[in-house]
């Protein structure tokens, strides 16, 4: 769905935006995780000088998600860590640091992770367990996903970062290319079938 002008009641407006993703889209969801002491950087100004404090954004403004939502008559996105902000208009699971491929297939497993375990796969489960618990039905979930806005990435360069962090060569980290870029492609189809078949379990075990 990209991307209607309107003010959200339009027809063929977009109702929500779900975004999955690194640091170039997080909007507060590392800041909220990480413990006191952690990535303080991000968590004083001059980090979020245009918001006047900071966000959690690892930016001193607006990221591109930000000027998307402005677009299409959205407010802000806000972290799904945050749990009692509004998600009415949406939900961002992007989280700074995060990879594509999660950490325990990440490089054969030959080198541990710096910090984060947020792969896109734990995004995923947030995405699958949040429509479970906001809709009620199937029928629901098609609904708001027909009017939403469903963005992956950007995502992936923190697989190679993490690898030269830990010394490989470029040889050895071009190895990755494939299968991150698979996993990037793999996650890109779950929103449109696994979010809706998934649903049906807990339906049957409320009922
Ligand atoms: C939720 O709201 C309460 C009360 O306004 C606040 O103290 C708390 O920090 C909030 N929690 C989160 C995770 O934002
Ligand atoms: C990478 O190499 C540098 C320079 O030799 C070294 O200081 C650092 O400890 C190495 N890092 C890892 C994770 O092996
Ligand atoms: C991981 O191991 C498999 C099987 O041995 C190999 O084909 C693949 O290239 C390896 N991946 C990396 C990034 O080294
Ligand atoms: C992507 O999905 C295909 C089909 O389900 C699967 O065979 C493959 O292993 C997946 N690739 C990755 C990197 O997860």
């Amino acid at each position: 769905v990209c991307c209607s002008h309107g003010q959200g009641g339009d027809e063929g407006a977009v109702a929500a935006i779900y975004s999955l993703g690194d640091s170039i889209t997080d909007t507060g969801n590392l800041a909220k995780e990480a413990p006191p002491g952690a990535f303080e950087t991000i968590k004083h100004l001059p980090y979020g000088v245009t918001f006047g404090r900071p966000t959690g954004r690892c930016s001193d403004g607006l990221l591109i998600i930000d000027f998307l939502a402005q677009d299409m008559g959205l407010p802000f996105l806000n972290p799904y860590l945050a749990k009692n902000m509004s998600f009415d208009h949406g939900v961002n699971f992007a989280v700074a640091g995060a990879t594509a491929m999660d950490p325990t297939d990440l490089f054969n497993r030959t080198f541990s992770m710096p910090f984060t375990a947020n792969s896109l796969k734990l995004q995923l489960q947030w995405f699958k367990d949040f429509m479970k618990s906001t809709f009620d039905t199937d029928q629901e979930i098609r609904k708001r996903l027909q009017s939403s806005l469903v963005l992956v990435g950007e995502i992936g360069g923190n697989d190679y970062n993490f690898a030269f962090y830990a010394n490989k060569s470029v040889s050895e980290v071009e190895k990755m290319i494939p299968a991150v870029v698979e996993t990037i492609i793999n996650a890109t189809k779950v929103p449109s079938k696994q979010l809706l078949s998934q649903v049906h379990p807990t339906i049957n075990l409320r009922n």
